[in-house]
């Protein structure tokens, strides 16, 4: 069997597009961009990274709410999903690193605050701690981490209907979780445990933001489930005839008037590194 991608998800307009509105949708129920622990923000000089920046949208977005002395820094494997530098505001820019890489010296000891989020196919061997010590060896004395996920041990099938079918999304679930041989995508299993491996790491003043879908929030969400499944799928090969039960899922999901649909917990964790 080939070698899996080492990034099982796919770039392109589609993809833009499935970023960019889960942004939006997340942003919309958890209410804030910065979780309201961190502590630092009325700084003028702040300096923040979003590593696995993807779009770019979290921090263009944040740029709208926070002073142009504000360095705002990007980072991702693959910049292309960003707007082009001429289109950026003056004080964000976006470059490319891989965050499994020796971190470059001059981004070492740089950063306020490091931003991550939806790193569930970029964590490897079900353990972040690699990452956070890197974000750790990036970040000043004080500075602090804020992580973003779905629990997907919390994955559940949901329905708007007592008599909806709901098959093939049960089935859905189950690829979601569970990463098979042919289907070798991280499921996630240490989300549930983020606060305690912040700790281990050394991480101070650990909050834990921890909260289910609105209801109104679960048709859109379960539209980018869909999309990012169908991805994964297109790039694994088919993987144990996936694609046609993604296809399956999405009927089952139209038939029931978009009310069946995999509701998982979002969870936002920030921690603050010692020292100063
Ligand atoms: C699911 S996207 C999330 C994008 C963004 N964080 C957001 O919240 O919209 C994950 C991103 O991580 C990037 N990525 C994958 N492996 C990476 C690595 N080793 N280092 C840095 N970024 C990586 C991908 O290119 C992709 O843009």
């Amino acid at each position: 069997m080939a070698e899996p991608p080492a990034y099982p998800l796919a770039t392109g307009f589609r993809s833009v597009a499935r970023l960019n509105l889960q942004h939006y949708l997340w942003k919309q129920q958890q209410g804030y961009l910065i979780h309201p622990a961190i502590s630092c923000m009325q700084e003028k000089s702040l300096k923040i990274a979003d590593v696995g920046t993807g779009t770019g949208i979290w921090l263009l977005d944040l740029s709208e709410q926070l002073p142009s002395t504000v360095q705002l820094d990007g980072f991702d494997i693959d910049v292309s999903q960003c707007p082009p530098r001429a289109w950026l505001p003056s004080n964000v820019a976006m470059r490319k690193l891989d965050i499994h890489d020796e971190i470059p010296k001059e981004l070492v000891g740089v950063y306020d605050i490091i931003n991550i989020r939806f790193f569930l196919c970029v964590v490897k061997d079900r353990d972040p701690t690699p990452i956070i010590k890197k974000s750790l060896q990036m970040l000043k004395p004080k500075g602090w981490i804020q992580w973003t996920e779905q629990d997907l041990s919390t994955c559940k099938v949901v329905s708007a209907f007592t008599d909806a079918d709901t098959k093939y999304t049960e089935q859905l679930k189950s690829f979601a979780i569970a990463p098979t041989p042919d289907w070798p995508v991280n499921h996630g299993s240490w989300v549930a445990s983020m606060s305690e491996t912040f700790r281990h790491a050394g991480l101070k003043y650990i909050v834990e933001d921890r909260n289910e879908k609105h209801s109104w929030n679960l048709s859109s969400s379960h539209d980018i489930t869909l999309l990012a499944m169908e991805e994964v799928s297109l790039k694994l090969g088919n993987a144990s005839g996936v694609h046609e039960m993604i296809q399956k899922a999405a009927l089952e999901f139209e038939n029931n008037q978009r009310g069946v649909a995999l509701a998982s917990d979002r969870v936002t964790v920030v921690g603050m590194k010692a020292g100063g």
